[in-house]
């Protein structure tokens, strides 16, 4: 279908100005890395942080999100290209409302990565790498999934039958096996601190 009389409108608002009034820098700090390496865990615990910071934030999650928004999607290579498509797109959308986004997906392919941080302006897209190794999400095994991969159960799972891509320039890298949750936090909410997004300026 041709959308070349669909254009887009400019608000009267801007950008800086739902952030100044929220005295943060918006940005989208992408969580990536296996299932059960602790993506919501730790993107909760870093959401509770903000709050009590006083900042506002949204999480968009992968489960959540594909109850809703990408009911249909599943996980063959072109679902899941196109549910991190859209899901950037949302979160597009979010940091032009001044909105910290944070968001816990498998992502996978590099690439789909990638393109999300094209979407965005320099140093809005912080990605941060929940590097846990494969042996251990498949001892926790939170929700069984990966039993049952291994069984034939579940086709295509990330890390078993499905590739998973480790990001190779992450702004943030947290090896869970080092690092407490708590200390997760803290090496997030440090990077944000430094980096001036906890506060605005013009
Ligand atoms: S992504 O690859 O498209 O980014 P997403 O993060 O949305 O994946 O969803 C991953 C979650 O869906 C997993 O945490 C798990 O609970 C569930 N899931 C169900 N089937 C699969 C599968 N084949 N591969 C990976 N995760 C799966």
């Amino acid at each position: 279908m041709s959308n070349k009389n669909i254009i887009w409108h400019e608000h009267h608002l801007s950008k800086e100005d739902r952030s100044a009034i929220k005295q943060q820098k918006p940005c989208l700090l992408w969580f990536t890395g296996l299932s059960g390496s602790g993506k919501s865990t730790i993107a909760n615990a870093v959401e509770a942080k903000l709050y009590e910071l006083k900042k506002h934030t949204y999480l968009l999650d992968g489960d959540n999100i594909r109850l809703g928004l990408n009911r249909g999607l599943g996980f063959s290579d072109e679902d899941r290209i196109e549910n991190i498509r859209r899901i950037g797109e949302v979160a597009k959308l979010f940091v032009d409302a001044g909105i910290i986004v944070l968001s816990a997906f498998i992502s996978p392919f590099r690439q789909e990565r990638d393109n999300v941080r094209r979407l965005l302006e320099d140093g809005e897209f912080i990605e941060v790498y929940i590097d846990t190794p494969l042996e251990v999400c498949e001892q926790r095994d939170p929700k069984g999934l990966y039993k049952k991969a291994k069984s034939g159960e579940i086709a295509n799972f990330t890390g078993i039958s499905s590739p998973y891509e480790a990001p190779k320039n992450a702004e943030i890298v947290i090896k869970t096996d080092k690092l407490s949750i708590e200390e997760s936090v803290e090496k997030i909410i440090d990077y944000l601190t430094k980096k001036g997004y906890l506060s605005f300026s013009a």
